[in-house]
């Protein structure tokens, strides 16, 4: 029998670098409450939301994607020629084929790499992390860049008061190598599909496959298929984020073989300020660790908001590159990944 040869990874990784983008239009909660049935003191009071970052004009997913891919490959020094792969986590790329990935790598000149979607609704980047994580360590690729981004706003019902105010858009991005040190733990992730009905559109694959049956020989001009609106029940969310994130956080500390005490900074799934509060406060992190909370004026944007808000923090000073942080994404599935990582440097080039 031959002996086949298998890669020699790379076992100490990090974060080297961050990029995000940020769309241009700034949207309130008074504007929301224009269509939505809420006020802004409820939305603020329930989420912690005051605005949300909407698309406008030319920007688009992709071009958000390529724009916080850039910028990470800048702010990480890397040259783009040693990017092994690409992984674009998103839940809002608008076609199913051809999926994301590809597209994005051409866009920032890196064509011809392996370069794929992952998609795991909000816990996305915490996926996408687990995944570039071994694919470094498995010796697939010497240099990971994760993506993750959304546009939200293409799939909100203005008149759902489950969803209307939460979501936002924008791209986040890191790029992912070998380091002195190891800088990102082994995850803890999981899935709950029994809860899955609890975050989706209003309609699933098969009835739209039977929608499209339906629609042969028809003018989709005059006959649309309709918009695929997404729904959440956010209480049966937050019962179960309660009951299952405390535990993959403990779960996280103890992979990762460090204690609470060593944690520097908490960056949660920007999802709800109150779930993210009794989190912080239920896992005895002490008051003065810096916890993001982006969600205030950029919303939920689901795959995209842990590297968006490791950026703010870093951009704005509260939080530096190279603190221990503790991650954790959750989100539709129902699914979750959380990891201990070192925060990469502060972006030189930055997005805002
Ligand atoms: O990113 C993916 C993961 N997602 C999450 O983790 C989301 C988790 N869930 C949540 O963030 C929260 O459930 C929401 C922010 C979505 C909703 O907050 P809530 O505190 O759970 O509100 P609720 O749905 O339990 O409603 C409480 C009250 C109800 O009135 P009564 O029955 O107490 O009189 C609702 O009718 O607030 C009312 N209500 C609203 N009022 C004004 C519900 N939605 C609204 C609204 N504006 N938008």
């Amino acid at each position: 029998m031959v002996s086949i040869a298998i890669n020699k990874g790379h076992q100490n990784i990090a974060m080297l670098g961050i990029g995000a983008y940020r769309p241009r239009r700034i949207v309130s909660n008074d504007e929301v409450c224009e269509t939505l049935d809420s006020t802004d003191e409820w939305i603020y009071d329930r989420s912690g939301i005051r605005n949300r970052r909407w698309v406008s004009g030319d920007e688009s997913l992709r071009s958000m994607a390529v724009a916080a891919g850039e910028r990470a490959i800048k702010n990480s020094g890397v040259d783009r020629s040693k990017i092994g792969a690409l992984i674009l986590a998103s839940s809002t790329w608008p076609d199913i084929t051809p999926h994301g990935g590809p597209t994005v790598a051409h866009d920032l000149g890196i064509n011809g790499i392996p370069a794929f979607d992952l998609v795991s609704g909000c816990g996305g980047f915490g996926y996408g992390l687990a995944v570039a994580a071994d694919l470094l360590r498995s010796g697939s690729a010497d240099y990971v860049l994760l993506i993750g981004a959304e546009t939200m706003s293409f799939s909100l019902d203005p008149h759902d008061r489950g969803t209307a105010f939460i979501f936002g858009d924008g791209a986040g991005a890191v790029v992912i190598g070998p380091s002195q040190e190891n800088g990102i733990s082994p995850a803890v992730w999981g899935s709950d599909g029994e809860n899955a009905s609890a975050i989706g559109q209003n309609f699933n694959i098969l009835e739209m496959m039977d929608r499209a049956e339906s629609y042969q020989g028809k003018d989709p001009e005059t006959d649309p298929v309709g918009r695929m609106l997404l729904r959440m029940e956010g209480p049966r969310v937050f019962r179960w984020a309660a009951v299952t994130l405390p535990r993959a956080l403990a779960s996280a500390l103890d992979v990762a073989g460090v204690s609470k005490d060593d944690i520097e900074v908490f960056v949660p799934h920007q999802a709800n300020a109150r779930i993210n509060e009794l989190m912080k406060k239920n896992l005895g992190l002490a008051d003065d660790i810096p916890m993001a909370n982006d969600i205030e004026n950029t919303g939920n944007t689901s795959a995209a908001s842990i590297p968006l808000a490791i950026e703010e923090m870093l951009v704005t000073g509260k939080a530096k590159g190279g603190q221990l942080a503790l991650l954790l994404a959750f989100g539709a599935g129902l699914s979750y990944a959380g990891q201990v990582a070192v925060l990469p440097p502060a972006p030189t080039e930055a997005s805002f």
